[in-house]
């Protein structure tokens, strides 16, 4: 099986995976657990998940852990989640410099507590120079709120003269996504 998956991740020169992390809550309550329970057990699973990619050689890995919906969620159960990913980055950032496993950031994680912000900054920092496997994870993240940052870039570049309006496609507007969503 694994090698069959090895087979497909060459054959398809794939370069990138994405996970929605999702199913905590349902996972917890089945055990008869509290969501929280859940959530915990989801953020102890990341790093497993990163080495078997790594492993699999397929470089990039974009986690979808928290979206700019999520903030709908109870008090206590944002707490609970934020605590779990500063947990993470804590727990791994020796891990992530030895695996030499780059970290960076989609979405605007500056809003989520500050204790957390800083040690998602820390591991930045440490494992920018790190290119063995990009860890992308996905905090605070938002379809319209990229598609709001990707217009902002046109405008600027149309303003600058640097785009010609007939020269906007999909193409073009994919150039300025991409750098809307690590923005
Ligand atoms: C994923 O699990 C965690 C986040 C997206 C924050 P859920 O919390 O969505 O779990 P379910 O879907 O309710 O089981
Ligand atoms: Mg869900």
């Amino acid at each position: 099986m694994i090698n069959e998956v090895k087979r497909i991740i060459k054959e398809t020169n794939l370069q990138h995976i994405a996970f929605i992390m999702d199913g905590n809550g349902r996972w917890a309550k089945k055990r008869g657990l509290s969501r929280h329970f859940g959530h915990k057990a989801g953020c102890e699973r990341i790093y497993e998940i990163i080495i078997h990619l790594r492993d699999l050689e397929v470089p990039y890995f974009s986690l979808y852990a928290f979206s700019t919906e999520n903030w709908n969620r109870p008090k206590s159960e944002l707490k609970f989640l934020f605590t779990y990913l500063k947990t993470f980055f804590k727990r791994h950032i020796k891990d992530l410099i030895r695996d030499e496993i780059r970290v960076v950031v989609s979405g605007d994680y500056t809003k989520l507590p500050q204790d957390t912000v800083m040690v998602i900054d820390d591991a930045i920092t440490a494992t920018k120079h790190l290119s063995k496997f990009c860890f992308n994870i996905c905090l605070n993240y938002g379809g319209k709120q990229e598609l709001v940052r990707a217009s902002k870039l046109i405008a600027i570049a149309y303003k600058n003269n640097e785009l010609n309006l007939d020269e906007l496609d999909i193409n073009t507007f994919n150039n300025y996504y991409n750098i809307a969503i690590i923005m």
